[in-house]
């Protein structure tokens, strides 16, 4: 499975093409399962009806740790850098990490919670996270984990959308200099749950909280309940695995489902090639397990390949912005796979707080989650890798489970700023807006995929209608990904950019119809509309046009933008606050009441000359106004 030259990527490749079934049953085969499967794929992309590995059974827990404890069962499996620096970290080995997943999984049993439940985990970054996410899988579980920075209505919406029956959290939270509140989050959240019938909290900051008898319980005095003899439960190739909810272009966001077998046969190849991670190395992924990226290469991908995975609770600038590089440094870190915006903005700290950290150890450098930049590709390239080190520019998405075009590293060339070649297994194919292919190179269109892969989404949970009308009805048998893409002379792929109303800060995926959504919630909005626009360090901005009546605020125009902010922050969270507001008195509609975003976009950017045709406004003189409008 482990590719080492481009002549061999190259073969892979072209075998993942004619034959893919006996491409993934070669790969899938290194795995441990408990019964074979009977048919390796079975698809459709009209349902959609997806399976791998039909039939076949296993639990994915075995496969990230009991199999590991023969031969690496003293060797660290998660290594814990914690937000402060001073505080002592924690180091556990496969052997430690086991016998801990095996408690808390005998906790949650004991609490209740049997195959197929669904477990909400709003945590902070630390072990117990890993170990909680872990804990579901080993029991059959379903996991849908919130990143800590959701607000109580947005933890709210997912409990609901999913029935869970028990959330997992802490007291509190450290990031940064901040100490966050997490128990009382989910207190407010569960006002509206009533599936939620149990809580079990985390001591982390030992904040005073409140604990409901009868509901909410501590998760060290559960576990001395329970002992560590939990044999993993008995799992379909198809089982769900977890839920992990993300924003589209309307409604409010979707609980994307991966199932057992392909998610992990994927997670595990992808992180295995893509990075050449060889025993013994330190893997630093800084995503937050709540996102995908956490999920796949925190968690499950590293596990599987029995590496070493860091996991770190703060921020890449605190207690100063060199924190990634002593991170490295004191761990002897091989590989970093960050995010451009976190790139961007150490750069702008300055190489102050690179000098003096020893970088030697690193290999390989990643990015992930949003174009980057050629600046940054280089700023990364010279100042961190030392030129020396391959950087895999990986695209893909919470949908697609794994890395889906992506350089490996070593062995593909590099082009900055280039996602580069499909991996073994993922077919792109760029469409017009008829859905016609754009063949051959130097072109560009917008990027779908045509054949299945082990570590594609099954469903939309609880909503399989939305699934096929979302990615898979846009251009009939295709899988429909979003982005725009253009392919170059040499058929390297860079991916420009979503194409749809959906936006990325921060490498954070937001719908512009949440965001409208909840700053229409505010008292006094009449409507709004909310664009993207570029950021030099988020990549993407918000930008937010409101109509406003009288009643808005005490006509303190700048107070009443912060007022909506707050309204946005609690109800989606601080990540979805708009970076500006204009208040405008009308915005630009076709006549059938359709919101011209094209030209709040230009707008947005400041373009102002290139607006295109505005005559098929219902009301031209909207766009004047706007153009003059302050902010
Ligand atoms: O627009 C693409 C962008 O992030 C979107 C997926 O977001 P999410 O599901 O949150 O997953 C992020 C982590 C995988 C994509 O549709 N994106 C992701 N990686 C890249 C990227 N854009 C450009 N280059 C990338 N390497």
């Amino acid at each position: 499975m482990f590719i080492k030259t481009f002549d061999e990527y190259q073969a892979a490749y072209q075998q993942s093409v004619d034959d893919p079934e006996s491409f993934w049953a070669g790969i899938a085969q290194e795995f441990q399962w408990r019964k074979p499967w009977k048919k390796t794929l079975q698809w459709n992309f009209e349902e959609p009806d997806i399976k791998w590995f039909v039939g076949g059974k296993l639990n994915i827990t075995e496969n990230c740790l009991d199999r590991h404890l023969a031969e690496r069962g003293d060797q660290a499996a998660i290594i814990w850098e914690p937000n402060d620096p001073h505080e002592a970290g924690v180091t556990l080995t496969y052997r430690m990490l086991h016998d801990q997943v095996c408690r808390f999984a005998n906790v949650l049993k004991r609490n209740g919670v049997v195959k197929g439940d669904r477990v909400c985990i709003y945590m902070p970054m630390v072990p117990e996270l890993a170990i909680a996410v872990l804990a579901c899988a080993r029991i059959g579980a379903i996991h849908s984990v919130v990143f800590g920075g959701f607000s109580a209505q947005s933890i709210a919406d997912r409990i609901n959308d999913a029935a869970c029956k028990l959330i997992i959290t802490s007291d509190g939270a450290y990031r940064g200099n901040k100490e966050i509140p997490m128990k009382n989050t989910v207190d407010d959240a569960l006002i509206g749950c009533p599936t939620v019938k149990r809580v079990i909290v985390l001591t982390r900051t030992r904040t005073p909280v409140s604990m409901l008898k009868g509901r909410d319980v501590w998760w060290e005095q559960e576990l001395k309940q329970v002992t560590a003899d939990c044999p993993a439960e008995e799992m379909d190739a198809e089982d769900t695995l977890f839920i992990l909810y993300t924003s589209g272009s309307t409604g409010k966001p979707k609980g994307v489902v991966h199932t057992t077998g392909g998610y992990m046969v994927y997670a595990a190849y992808t992180f295995q090639n893509v990075f050449q991670y060889k025993p013994g190395q330190v893997f630093f992924c800084t995503a937050d397990i709540g996102w995908i990226t956490g999920h796949s290469y925190i968690v499950y991908g590293p596990l599987a390949c029995g590496a070493t995975s860091l996991l770190f609770e703060g921020v890449p600038t605190y207690p100063d912005a060199g924190r990634f590089w002593d991170i490295i440094d004191k761990h002897k870190v091989s590989t970093l796979y960050t995010a451009p915006t976190a790139i961007r903005s150490l750069m702008g700290f300055g190489l102050d707080y690179v000098k003096g950290h020893d970088l030697s150890s690193l290999e390989v450098l990643g990015s992930v989650g949003e174009p980057i930049n050629e600046e940054a590709w280089h700023w990364y390239d010279d100042n961190i890798g030392h030129n020396r080190c391959p950087i895999v520019d990986t695209w893909w998405q919470t949908e697609t489970g794994g890395l889906m075009i992506s350089p490996i590293a070593n062995v593909t060339p590099l082009k900055p700023a280039f996602a580069s070649l499909p991996l073994p297994g993922v077919q792109p194919i760029l469409v017009d807006e008829n859905g016609k292919e754009i063949e051959g190179n130097g072109v560009s269109g917008n990027l779908c995929i045509k054949f299945p892969w082990p570590g594609i989404l099954r469903t939309t949970y609880g909503d399989h209608e939305r699934c096929r009308q979302t990615y898979f009805a846009t251009y009939p048998g295709l899988y429909f990904t979003g982005d725009g893409c253009l392919r170059d002379e040499d058929g390297y792929y860079r991916i420009t950019g979503r194409v749809d109303d959906v936006l990325n800060v921060s490498g954070h995926r937001i719908g512009t119809a949440e965001v409208e959504n909840a700053i229409n919630m505010h008292t006094g909005v009449v409507e709004s509309a909310v664009v993207g626009y570029p950021h030099d360090i988020k990549g993407q901005g918000i930008y937010a046009f409101v109509i406003t009546d009288q009643t808005a605020g005490d006509h303190d125009a700048d107070l009443t933008k912060r007022d909506i902010l707050a309204t946005v922050s609690r109800v989606i969270g601080p990540i979805a606050k708009p970076d500006k507001i204009q208040f405008v008195s009308g915005l630009p509609k076709t006549r059938s009441g359709k919101i011209m975003r094209r030209i709040l976009r230009k707008v947005a950017e400041g373009d102002f000359n290139n607006l295109g045709d505005i005559t098929t406004l219902l009301d031209p003189a909207v766009v004047e106004e706007i153009k003059t409008g302050k902010l």
